[in-house]
């Protein structure tokens, strides 16, 4: 298979530069620019290069650098904004400080049609820029392949070394066809065959499945998440009956949401087995109101279920996660680490007795993880749910979790996102869900008028969960969706809809 590296040299859009490639159907690594040397990359034996873009300018002090001798490899280079910067500088070009480089602005760019990157677009073309330093004079043999009104260097190419330059990102959706210009460096330049698909994969990863487990046996955490249950769609295609997978119900689910995946996996041709661990979970959270500590306790009594089953089962030869690409990503930037480190309800594999771990889809980006889960002919609404965090509904309802609460939640929750999917407005939201504050205003309804909760609403629209905007839901459907909750659960007082965007909110609220 032909492979793209990407060096990442500190730019916040990195793993958009991996996910335009992987959608052209060309697989890519992405790994730190400081930690890869060039036997590394020798050995890696990419048929391209892409330099990502940076925080720093060129010409500070500790700017990142990629050894000089990349560039003699006769493997072609892209480098993206300041990495174009970078190829230039290292060329013996001019680079000259301007404003702050970690601004960007949509800028109407003038683009050199005749040249190889640019060929399928128009002249006048709109790109995200960064408005940080400027390629005041080009190294010799270099040429200029797209020009702004401030900056007369915006694009540059050397076709004899094989070097490519862009001043914006072609990356993310602000430039206006930026994936036609990835798909032109991978396809005219790199000479890619676009040989990565699910298809492919599915196959490959199903045959090294049965190969390295042979007649062994397989115990998979499963969610009901998207992640746990297409590993189990794949290995379950791979070991068959061997596998089983133990799905840990805490009792802070969706409503239904447990049967709903018990349905699902026990159709399967795998050993299913579901424990409801409610009050195991519900016991140690009581009076818990910091959402860090109720995230460590149900992380580890997640642990202690899933270890007193799994060695119920005796030795387990084979432990399996659902471990995807973004989790294991090194990108130098900090939305890593955010993404990380709480997010994943993670096994500890020190604490279960096992022989192998099982990662089959460590390298693949959520959106192909969805695709192989659509070939693998798992259900649509399996494939498309949207993300729910591990500790579900417990970092929901702000506060003390009482069993009161979360039946609450679970019904206020259940119209909000049942409204949404009725007016067909669910698939333009990457997440919606409702929270329960701990806030209380009066009810005028009742004779008492006592106080009962406020109920907050949140949908946001995302594409790598590290920004999003809050969703513009319609006024009626607002309205409607506000009615049926106070008429069908009387503990709520008021309906408030949340629009913030992140930042500065985060997209949970606990
Ligand atoms: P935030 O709230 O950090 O959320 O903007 C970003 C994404 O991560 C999910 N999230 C979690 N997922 N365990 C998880 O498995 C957690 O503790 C957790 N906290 C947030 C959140 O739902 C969103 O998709």
């Amino acid at each position: 298979m032909q492979k793209i590296l990407i060096l990442d040299l500190g730019g916040p859009y990195t793993q958009h530069v991996a996910r335009r490639v992987r959608e052209c159907h060309v697989y890519c690594e992405v790994f730190p620019a400081a930690r890869m040397t060039v036997e590394a990359v020798r050995a890696f034996d990419p048929i391209g290069i892409i330099l990502s873009g940076g925080t720093a300018g060129v010409s500070s002090p500790n700017a990142p650098r990629v050894d000089k001798a990349l560039y003699a490899l006769g493997i072609p280079v892209l480098g993206i904004c300041y990495a174009g910067n970078l190829i230039a500088l290292d060329h013996g070009g001019t680079v000259e400080p301007g404003e702050d480089s970690r601004c960007h602005s949509r800028t109407l760019t003038k683009l050199d049609t005749d040249h190889v990157l640019f060929r399928e677009h128009p002249e006048d073309a709109i790109t995200w820029m960064c408005n940080g330093e400027r390629i005041t004079s080009l190294p010799e043999g270099f040429t200029v392949t797209a020009s702004t009104a401030n900056c007369p260097v915006a694009a540059f190419a050397c076709e004899e070394k094989g070097l490519y330059g862009v001043r914006f990102h072609p990356e993310v959706p602000y430039t206006k066809g930026g994936v036609e210009m990835v798909r032109q460096f991978l396809y005219r330049v790199c000479g890619a065959v676009g040989d990565w698909h699910m298809e492919t994969y599915a196959a490959e990863t199903i045959q090294s499945i049965r190969e390295r487990v042979g007649d062994g046996n397989v115990v998979l955490a499963l969610s009901g998440g998207v992640d746990s249950s297409v590993a189990a769609a794949l290995l379950s295609n791979a070991v068959g009956s061997r596998l089983t997978c133990i799905f840990v119900d805490h009792g802070m689910l969706r409503k239904d949401e447990g049967d709903q995946v018990e349905a699902i996996f026990s159709r399967m041709d795998l050993n299913f087995i579901r424990v409801n661990a409610r009050e195991q979970f519900l016991s140690r959270l009581a009076g818990v109101t910091d959402p860090e500590e109720k995230r460590h306790i149900i992380g580890e009594e997640f642990l202690k279920v899933f270890e007193a089953e799994a060695a119920r089962m005796g030795a387990v030869d084979f432990l399996a996660q659902g471990t995807i690409y973004p989790d294991v990503t090194e990108l130098c930037h900090n939305y890593a680490d955010v993404l990380q480190s709480p997010h994943k309800t993670g096994i500890h594999p020190e604490h279960i007795r096992f022989k192998e771990l099982l990662e089959p889809l460590r390298p693949l980006f959520k959106e192909e993880v969805r695709a192989l889960g659509r070939t693998m002919g798992l259900p649509e609404t399996l494939v498309n749910r949207q993300p729910f965090p591990g500790p579900g509904l417990a970092i929901r309802i702000i506060g003390e979790i009482t069993p009161e609460k979360i039946r609450i939640l679970q019904e206020a929750d259940h119209i909000f996102r049942s409204h949404l999917e009725s007016a067909h407005i669910h698939d333009h939201i990457t997440q919606y869900f409702a929270v329960l504050t701990d806030t209380q205003t009066i009810d005028i309804t009742g004779a008492d008028r006592s106080p009962k909760y406020i109920l907050a609403l949140r949908g946001v629209t995302t594409d790598d969960f590290m920004t999003a905007k809050w969703a513009r839901l319609p006024y009626e459907l607002l309205d409607n969706i506000s009615h049926t909750i106070i008429q069908n659960v009387p503990e709520i007082s008021r309906v408030v809809y949340d629009i913030t965007s992140k930042p500065p909110a985060t997209i949970e609220w606990e």
